[in-house]
């Protein structure tokens, strides 16, 4: 099966031209000005961007928090993730306590056998201890080179002493870990002041963690890996003064990845007072203009490296479970559909950051640090055919009824973007074609290997 992709402009970190591209077996045969092979398939991408699939780092599909499973399980997650232009989303295998390693990857590859994008797996561990050390090796052997730990929630937390040990560990196998950065205790304490004073609605979620419950949480981070002399990984980045913390360890010569989502750059705190105000409880909570500018500032600055959905949905039935209680509205909201045009309109387009940049954040940093890179990530000859064609004249506004994926709210609702990806090629064979999505369930395991670890 041969496509060739004529007339349009193809966009790489490290510059734009105009270009056709001929796929071949699944990979990227050729790339040149003026291509005239005859192929199967001819798509005219005239007036379009043409991207590297796009990389969503962070996603929770199928999760179980006890209370209740998440909305999206992979079959409806990834084909929302395809027609947004996400070729690959890597998700969080979950290891609870008492479950191993081996069991928890099992797992989720069953979920994940329906998918329509292809997918990787991070580990997120709940327990560290001379059992799940014995574990990791096999993880890098199944090609999962990513790990994840919480500072935060029961189920999940582990200690600093714990996440210091693991980053020696699995740092010195060329591995990464994931953290979640907010102080607990303070964040507890706060939630108890809050329901003292009677508050118990979605406006209490924020103040029970503001800003420096997670600067805290990403500060101690930066010693720990000082410390253990092995990279760290901050996910969903949302704070200005989370991001100098980033910045200041770098100075001192920490070797850190940031990660941060399209709602911490695009919604505001004041949400949390809308009447389905429960849809934007999430953790870290929706910040202030202050913090906005400053994560996209980061990503102007390649501070920050890429950007995930943290994609982790609930139905509003499913959010009144903390009618009463704000603590107890389930966390997360979808995202995983909207990224690639969140990121145009609200970055590229103000002129925070070009679109060289966007295909740096959405792909190839991702594919470099996990484990992926030349194969996925880059637009080049042998690369895997995972390519998204963006039109960046559309423009249309977000719906939960017109997103495909399975919960009935979106944190974006009502919005409205610039850009959409119109066609998606995936492992060589088109997908999506005019928004659409054509051939669902072609998804593969992407088996990573070590991280590159391009900050060291
Ligand atoms: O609120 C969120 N983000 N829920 C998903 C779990 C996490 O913290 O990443
Ligand atoms: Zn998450």
């Amino acid at each position: 099966m041969q496509i060739l992709i004529k007339n349009g402009t193809v966009v790489r970190s490290t510059g734009r031209k105009q270009a056709d591209l001929l796929i071949k077996d699944g990979r990227i045969a050729k790339i040149a000005e003026k291509i005239d092979t005859i192929a199967d398939r001819v798509i005219d991408a005239a007036g379009c961007y043409v991207f590297a699939g796009f990389i969503d780092t962070h996603t929770h599909f199928d999760l179980d928090l006890g209370v209740t499973v998440t909305a999206d399980n992979f079959e409806t997650g990834t084909k929302a993730a395809i027609v947004g232009g996400t070729t690959t989303v890597l998700d969080f295998a979950t290891q609870d306590r008492g479950m191993t390693m081996r069991d928890a990857l099992e797992l989720w590859h069953k979920k994940a056998e329906k998918s329509s994008s292809n997918y990787g797996f991070h580990m997120a561990v709940s327990e560290w201890n001379d059992a799940r050390k014995a574990e990791v090796d096999e993880m890098f052997r199944s090609g999962v080179s990513s790990f994840k730990m919480y500072m935060v929630y029961d189920a999940m937390k582990v200690s600093d002493g714990q996440i210091y040990d693991a980053q020696k560990f699995i740092g010195s196998r060329g591995g990464i870990i994931g953290v979640h950065c907010e102080n607990y205790d303070v964040l507890q304490a706060r939630i108890a002041e809050e329901k003292a004073k009677g508050h118990t609605d979605p406006t209490a979620h924020p103040v029970s963690r503001p800003q420096a419950v997670e600067a805290e949480g990403v500060a101690r981070l930066m010693r720990i890996s000082e410390l253990s002399g092995e990279p760290a990984w901050v996910v969903h980045l949302s704070t200005a003064d989370g991001l100098k913390e980033v910045r200041a360890a770098r100075k001192r010569g920490v070797e850190v990845y940031a990660e941060t989502c399209p709602q911490y750059f695009t919604l505001d705190v004041s949400r949390y007072a809308d009447p389905d105000g429960a849809k934007f409880v999430m953790s870290p909570p929706l910040r202030e203009a202050g913090d906005r500018a400053a994560i996209l500032d980061g990503m102007k600055r390649k501070d920050i490296d890429f950007i995930g959905t943290d994609h982790c949905s609930f139905t509003m039935a499913q959010k009144a479970l903390g009618r009463d209680d704000f603590s107890r509205i389930p966390n997360g909201g979808a995202g995983v559909q909207n990224r690639a045009e969140l990121v145009y309109t609200y970055a590229v387009k103000t002129g925070a950051i070009t679109l060289e940049q966007m295909a740096l954040l959405m792909s190839e940093r991702a594919a470099r640090l996990f484990g992926m890179y030349p194969k996925k990530g880059v637009l080049r000859v042998g690369a895997d055919a995972d390519i998204v064609i963006f039109d960046p004249n559309d423009r249309h506004t977000i719906s939960w009824r017109t997103n495909l994926h399975a919960c009935d709210n979106s944190p974006y609702e009502g919005m409205e973007v610039l850009g959409r990806t119109r066609d998606v090629i995936l492992n060589g064979e088109q997908v999506v074609g005019n928004g659409r999505l054509i051939a669902p369930y072609r998804g593969q395991y992407v088996f990573r290997k070590p991280c590159e670890r391009y900050r060291r």
